[in-house]
């Protein structure tokens, strides 16, 4: 009998399914959780059979949110992008005491900007944990979506990973009809040092850290990888809920703890900013002694009233800071400099050094930056060096060992290249700039770096396109400008290494896709030196439409923000350039974004209009409303005056609400502002 024609489950089996999904959800958390188990691996074993073998029986009894899933759920297609409820914000460092009361101050100041005086800070500190933000979605205590950060603002969709982690609940009793909750999945150090050797036993690659390990394992197609994985999670913060709500962070934290989920229990709350320093450098103290790496302590705002006066300044929260740990170095030797070609042609040294353990990681190569930095620093190859490795950024070389600097012998300077170590044109050092350049813009390595930056994440953004691929396509001559991306076909794409039939196709669609992104990006993904992804959006909004700008002289180009009057004339100048607008033209002709859409400033629906917008919405982050205010034309500014058109009032709105019906200024909600903007 096929699922779809079975009978309904006999009341009793059923009655047993939700029985054994509960009290196997419980030994779960006992031991993934609680790391406190209480009963052993095989009377744990007999309960999943006992419950396989009765979904064996009636299949309809094994539902997505069955223990069973958690592993041996179906492999996806690919990863869907989803779109966060509420962005997930990212957070500013702080290195030292000072800087960290400076950002005290800084709080303070806006607070009192706010009207709010002597404002009651407390502050939780927690591990800043060096894994993979994720986002949780529970609807009426299911789970229904767990989701990658991605950029903060859309992540892809990784729930069928997430299921096989042991410590992420499944269900949670006694939860809101909506709660999101975050955290951050890592995997501990002695879990990675055991997969590794496993690794190596099988013959396999073993991984770089334990951070990229979990971040590999979360985003594979198939469930049955991850389940293989040691993965825990580390949950630090409550999103986006309905019908729960907290004044503090720190009771946000027990409740998660209070509902089965796993939060660190060295989380402090503490009174003052002494107390939060001490905490942070009792974290860098214990750093080593962890079953898990830590990159910093975070410090946040308790009261969540605090947090949502304080807001955030882009992408980043005022009230949460990471307090970062120095960063690691060791000496090594350095063997030789080589220079890269960038895609203007800038030739950049790197090093190669004795590989040397940075902070639990293997560093053979490291940055010099520039020739200038390089001739500042009097770095020399065959001597001894200091290298630096801070968190995610490439290793660098910072200085030569003390040791070598008193010798008499040094061996000598090193000194950009006569010729481009690519295709040997010799190279010119512009009197102006700081960099050797290879002049030749046929450069092979020059082209490659041009086509490598069209395709990435900020620019045309294609899936499927790493460096790599980028190679490949270039070295077979199917790809020499990046209007030839549209070009390729599928029986070009099969005849390469590493294709097949649906990996060719899904490339296809991607590139097809990327035809969708705005004209602000196509602008940075020409390759234009000084037009980076917010002089892009600038230079499109200003001019709306590729022939406008074309048309612009340095006096106009220069009116756009961000824009000087130097930075006006290489633009123009570039763009003048023959190839380039060839180049344009038939990018043009293959159907991408060459005019701006949505209406210019002043005009759509809420042109001229001033919003004021005040509390949470219920589906929209203030970046998202502000997002579509602009789009639609209109402008949000923060204070309410007797010239405000509409305070959007959301959630626990504050004094902005009483001042607006104070001064008799129409006061809307989401839906009212939905209905402004024609939705
Ligand atoms: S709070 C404001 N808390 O750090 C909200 N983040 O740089 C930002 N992280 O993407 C997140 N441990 O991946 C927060 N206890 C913790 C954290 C933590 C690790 C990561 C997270 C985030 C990044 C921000």
């Amino acid at each position: 009998m096929s699922e779809q024609e079975e009978a309904p489950p006999p009341p009793e089996a059923a009655q047993r399914a939700r029985e054994l999904h509960e009290v196997i959800e419980h030994h779960s958390y006992r031991y993934y959780v609680l790391d406190d188990p209480e009963i052993g691996d095989d009377a744990y074993d007999e309960l999943m059979d006992e419950l396989r073998e009765l979904e064996r029986r009636h299949p309809s009894l094994r539902t997505p949110d069955s223990p069973t899933q958690r592993v041996g759920a179906e492999p996806v297609s690919k990863l869907e992008k989803v779109r966060h409820l509420e962005p997930m914000l990212s957070l500013a460092n702080v290195r030292s005491e000072e800087e960290l009361r400076a950002w005290v101050s800084r709080m303070r100041a806006h607070l009192a900007r706010e009207g709010i005086q002597a404002p009651d800070f407390r502050y939780v500190v927690e591990p800043k944990v060096d894994g993979l933000a994720i986002s949780l979605l529970y609807r009426d205590g299911k789970l229904e979506r767990g989701a990658t950060r991605g950029n903060g603002e859309v992540g892809e969709d990784v729930t069928h990973n997430l299921r096989t982690i042991g410590a992420i609940p499944l269900h949670v009793e006694g939860a809101p009809p909506l709660l999101e909750v975050r955290g951050e999945i890592y995997m501990s150090t002695h879990d990675f040092t055991a997969l590794n050797e496993r690794q190596a036993e099988a013959g396999l690659s073993t991984f770089m850290n334990p951070r990229n390990s979990a971040a590999g394992s979360i985003r594979q197609l198939d469930p049955a990888l991850a389940a293989q994985r040691p993965l825990s999670i580390w949950c630090y913060q409550v999103g986006v809920t309905e019908g729960l709500s907290f004044e503090r962070h720190s009771q946000a934290l027990q409740w998660l703890r209070d509902h089965g989920f796993r939060v660190n229990r060295d989380i402090k709350l503490l009174e003052d900013e002494q107390q939060a320093i001490a905490q942070c450098e009792e974290w860098q103290w214990r750093r080593g002694e962890l079953d898990f790496e830590i990159d910093g302590a975070v410090v946040k705002i308790d009261d969540l009233e605090l947090q949502r006066r304080l807001g955030a300044i882009g992408r980043e929260p005022r009230w949460a800071v990471a307090w970062k740990f120095p960063p690691t170095t060791a000496v090594t030797h350095l063997r030789a400099v080589h220079w890269n070609v960038g895609k203007f042609g800038d030739l950049h040294p790197y090093a190669e050094l004795a590989p040397v353990q940075v902070g639990g990681v293997v560093i053979k190569l490291a940055t010099l930056h520039n020739e200038e930095d390089l001739a500042r620093k009097d770095i020399r190859p065959g001597e001894d060096v200091i290298v630096l490795r801070a968190g995610d950024v490439i290793p660098q070389v910072v200085s030569p060992a003390p040791h070598v600097v008193e010798r008499h012998d040094r061996p000598p300077r090193p000194l950009p290249p006569s010729r481009c170590p690519f295709c040997e044109t010799p190279t010119i050092k512009p009197a102006a700039g700081v960099f050797t350049k290879c002049p030749n813009v046929a450069c092979p390595e020059r082209r490659w770096q041009l086509l490598k930056h069209f395709v990435s994440r900020g620019a045309m953004d294609i899936d499927g396109l790493g460096e790599k691929q980028v190679a490949l396509l270039q070295q077979q001559g199917l790809i020499q400008t990046p209007a030839d991306y549209y070009r390729l076909t599928a029986e070009q794409l099969v005849e390469l290494e590493g294709f097949g039939e649906v990996s060719a196709a899904n490339l296809l669609t991607s590139i097809e896709a990327s035809k969708d992104r705005p004209f602000g990006r196509v602008l940075f993904g020409l390759g234009i030196e000084e037009v980076g992804e917010v002089t892009g959006r600038n230079l499109a909004q200003r001019f709306r439409e590729i022939d406008a700008l074309l048309a612009a002289d340095e006096q106009q180009i220069a009116q756009t923000p961000g824009i000087g009057e130097k930075m006006a004339a290489s633009i123009v100048a570039q763009l003048a350039d023959p190839k380039m607008r060839e180049l344009i033209a038939e990018l043009r002709a293959i159907g991408l974004r060459f005019a701006e859409e949505g209406p210019p400033p002043g005009e759509g629906p809420l042109a001229g209009k001033s919003l004021v917008l005040t509390g949470t919405l219920p589906h929209w982050s203030r970046e998202h409303a502000s997002e579509l205010i602009l789009a639609a034309g209109g402008r949000v500014v923060s204070a309410v005056s007797k010239k405000t058109d509409y305070v959007v009032a959301g959630e626990r709105p504050g004094s902005k609400l009483e001042k607006a019906q104070r001064l008799e200024v129409p006061v809307i909600d989401e839906a009212g502002l939905k209905a402004l903007l024609g939705q």
